[in-house]
């Protein structure tokens, strides 16, 4: 078998976050932050250290700032609906995630000012018509940081100059550059970063968060929970202290050992490792399906703009079908059809039935990819 589908979720997981999670379950079972008792102080310790290990990832100072959550799309919703007002500005990108674009369509409805820049077909972003968008007036920008159908890398950097100059904040949705490409957030400038879990930090499902960078201001962004956090009892009102203001609620604790987990691994192996790995295992990808006639790649074909998310579509063949034959056949896993980003699908004219998406990660070898695309021929042969 051969697991093309990282981009959905990552898939083995190390045996290290396996063992965190176990491990949590066996010896550290408290609530964290709850009690007293030597469980619930050990527990509170993983949960700390996952905190830290995210905040050193992501090269932030303060491990408070980051607020864990269910999974990226919580966290975007808590700085989508924590945030915006009725009048506001918001400027966006055409390839987002439904993640980003239904709150924000919900929001739209509650009489925020929505404005969504056209990318080009390969994903990427014209920094004049964002320069246009972006007014004095904008609120807040959200981008995703890398698109989940082309895997097209926007330029973070420079949207936050732009958003910046406006006065305004950017979200960035990372769920699929976490783990995957360097992220330095103060030096690029996010206000606001938005993480999933199980994806490129592989964690277990269920685990995500959104850090909120030293410059936000988080009288400005209200909590969307209210409830218990262990801390302050004696008041009935929500406390402000970080990162409890966000975090309402038993925390999925054996998730967040698995994610701590998962990141002390991936760092252990090097950010810049992994994207230089995953660049070569797209360079052969990508060279070999171009070669294959009848097949169409969506995206840049330079593998350095993009992340290891390769779309497709077979000339003349259902995606479904082939993605089922890739399956039965093969032995080969991908996804295909929308893959949750409707409007990415129409800035590359593959709406409405989607495209093949094949998203190899850390434990594909080289000689996987080459068996991928063996198949491909195969299946784009006139009578294959
Ligand atoms: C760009 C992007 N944003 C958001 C999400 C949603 O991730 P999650 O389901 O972990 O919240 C995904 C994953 O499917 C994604 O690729």
């Amino acid at each position: 078998m051969i697991y093309l589908d990282y981009a959905a979720t990552s898939w083995p997981k190390p045996k290290e976050v396996m063992r965190a999670m176990s491990d949590f379950m066996e010896y550290s079972g408290g609530n964290p932050g709850r009690s007293g008792h030597r469980l619930s102080i050990s527990a509170a310790r993983i949960v700390f250290n996952a905190r830290e290990a995210v905040a050193n990832l992501f090269h932030v100072t303060d491990p408070l700032r980051v607020i864990f959550t269910a999974n990226v799309t919580h966290a975007l919703n808590l700085a989508l609906y924590g945030l915006l007002k009725p009048g506001d500005h918001v400027v966006t990108s055409s390839i987002e995630h439904n993640s980003v674009m239904r709150p924000l369509r919900a929001l739209e409805k509650q009489g925020i000012k929505l404005t969504v820049v056209q990318c080009k077909m390969e994903g990427c972003l014209d920094l004049d018509l964002w320069r246009a968008a972006v007014t004095p007036g904008t609120r807040l920008v959200v981008v995703t940081h890398a698109s989940n159908v082309m895997g097209t890398v926007l330029p973070v950097k420079e949207i936050a100059a732009i958003a910046h100059q406006a006065g305004a904040l950017i979200l960035v949705d990372s769920a699929q550059t976490a783990g995957v490409i360097p992220i330095d957030q103060p030096d690029m400038g996010i206000d606001l970063l938005a993480f999933t879990g199980h994806k490129g930090l592989y964690g277990p499902t269920g685990t995500g968060g959104l850090v909120i960078g030293e410059g936000v201001d988080t009288s400005q962004l209200q909590p969307v929970v209210r409830g218990g956090t262990g801390s302050r009892s004696e008041f009935e009102e929500q406390p402000d202290m970080l990162p409890d203001k966000y975090e309402s609620g038993t925390a999925n604790s054996v998730g967040i050992a698995g994610l701590g987990a998962g990141v002390r691994w991936i760092q252990s192996i090097g950010v810049e490792s992994i994207r230089a790995r995953e660049v070569e295992l797209n360079e052969l990808l990508l060279s070999g399906l171009k070669n294959i006639p009848g097949i169409t790649v969506y995206g840049p074909s330079d593998p350095e703009k993009r992340t290891a998310v390769v779309s497709c579509r077979v000339a003349g063949q259902n995606v479904s079908e082939v993605g089922l034959r890739m399956d039965d056949e093969f032995g080969i896993l991908c996804r295909v059809g929308l893959h949750c980003a409707p409007s990415a699908h129409k800035t590359i004219g593959t709406f409405p039935e989607g495209t093949i998406r094949l998203a190899p990660g850390i434990f594909t070898s080289p000689e996987d990819i080459r068996t991928v695309i063996a198949a491909f021929e195969k299946a784009a042969a006139p009578h294959g």
